[in-house]
Formats: C-alpha cells, sequence, structure tokens
C-alpha cells in the first residue's frame, strides 16, 4: 500500500477529508505522518483527534531556509512516503527539496491553474468577472504552482460571492478533487509519473 505524508500548516481541512477517506476505506493508502510547519497550525489538533501521526517542524525553529528543509527532509526520508501531498503548507520549497523528492510532491491550488499562480485567487477571480472558479491538483516542480496538473474541479461564480464566500465553497471542492487524484495515484509509481 502506497504511503502518504500530508504536509500542513492551517486549518488542515484537506488533511482531514484525506485521512477520513483512508479510514473510511474509499481510500487505498496509508497515512504515515502529518507534518506542520507551524506550531499553532489548527490542524495539529484535528490529526490528533484522527489518531494520525503528527509532529511539528516549526519553520521559526531554524535559522534559515535550508535548514528548515532540512530537517523536514530528513524526517521524510525516515517515513518513507510514495507520495507528499501539500495541503495548507504554506512554505516555498527550494529546488533542492523539490529534487530530492522528484515526481512525489503534489500540492492542491486555490485556482484553475495556470490561471492565478500565487496568493489572493478568490479576489482576482471576482476582479476579472469569471463566471468559473476551482481547483487544482498538480505535481509540485521548481516554478511556482506550474506543476503538470493530475485532476481539477470547477464550480459556478455566484452573483453576490465574497473572497470568504468562494473560500469556504471551494473548500468543499478541494476535498472532493483531493481524494481523488490520490485514489488514481493509489496504484501509481512515483516514477510512472513524468514531470
Ligand atoms: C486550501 O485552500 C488550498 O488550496 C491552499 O491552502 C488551503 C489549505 O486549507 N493551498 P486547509 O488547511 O486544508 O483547510
Amino acid at each position: 500500500m502506497k504511503r502518504l505524508c500530508i504536509l500542513i500548516g492551517g486549518t488542515g481541512s484537506n488533511m482531514c477529508a484525506i485521512v477520513k477517506a483512508i479510514q473510511k476505506g474509499h481510500l487505498d493508502m496509508q497515512c504515515v505522518g502529518v507534518i506542520s510547519h507551524r506550531a499553532s497550525a489548527k490542524g495539529i489538533e484535528k490529526a490528533q483527534a484522527l489518531n494520525v501521526p503528527v509532529e511539528v517542524i516549526d519553520h521559526h525553529a531554524y535559522p534559515t531556509r535550508g535548514a528548515f528543509e532540512q530537517a523536514l527532509a530528513q524526517r521524510l526520508e525516515a517515513l518513507n512516503p510514495d507520495w507528499i501531498a501539500l495541503a495548507g503548507f504554506m512554505r516555498i520549497l527550494s529546488p533542492e527539496f523539490i529534487k530530492r523528492f522528484e515526481n512525489k510532491i503534489l500540492n492542491i491550488h486555490p485556482s484553475l491553474l495556470p490561471k492565478y499562480k500565487g496568493l489572493n485567487t478568490h479576489q482576482r477571480v471576482l476582479d476579472a468577472k469569471d463566471d468559473i472558479h476551482g481547483a487544482t491538483v498538480h505535481l509540485v516542480t521548481e516554478e511556482l504552482d506550474d506543476g503538470p496538473i493530475l485532476g481539477q474541479m470547477q464550480m459556478p461564480v455566484l452573483e453576490d460571492d465574497t473572497p470568504q464566500s468562494l473560500q469556504t465553497r471551494l473548500h468543499d471542492i478541494e476535498h472532493i478533487l483531493y481524494v481523488e487524484v490520490l485514489k488514481s495515484l493509489a496504484f501509481e509509481k512515483p516514477d510512472q509519473i513524468s514531470a
């Protein structure tokens, strides 16, 4: 069974959706660890409540990005995941780190990539008067929010939507999408995916 690590830094709702899918038998993977880069992340308690191994590697505790990434990489290598799912992990990873886990790192981004890479995607959708918004799961490569797209899900933008209402509705979409993409990877070997 494929080994999955989930990296979080915030509310952890995507992590919860993935773990619950595993626990209900809908996703044939083993969650071998949840790692938060922030000690105050709300997702930590949620992971504990779900009885999955969770630990903190707080980026504030390291003098440089390199030192933080070294600690994270060593821990990940010990956990030996087939897949590493970023879910609200708010640190930009260096090319060296990405190379070390090449073709294994997935990210969920709150837009229909290649539209709206980076931050504030909901506001940018409203500013552009788009009719459609959505989420993307992609492989992580050196370019920010630019790796091969593994899955997308759309939703309509409503007339009275605000950034907050879009974010709330999109979260529900993300939870379905992330689990569906992971299902498609449950029997894939990372080296069968070409970036
Ligand atoms: C999600 O909106 C995801 O698209 C973005 O960060 C958010 C994480 O939310 N990358 P959560 O921590 O999973 O609730």
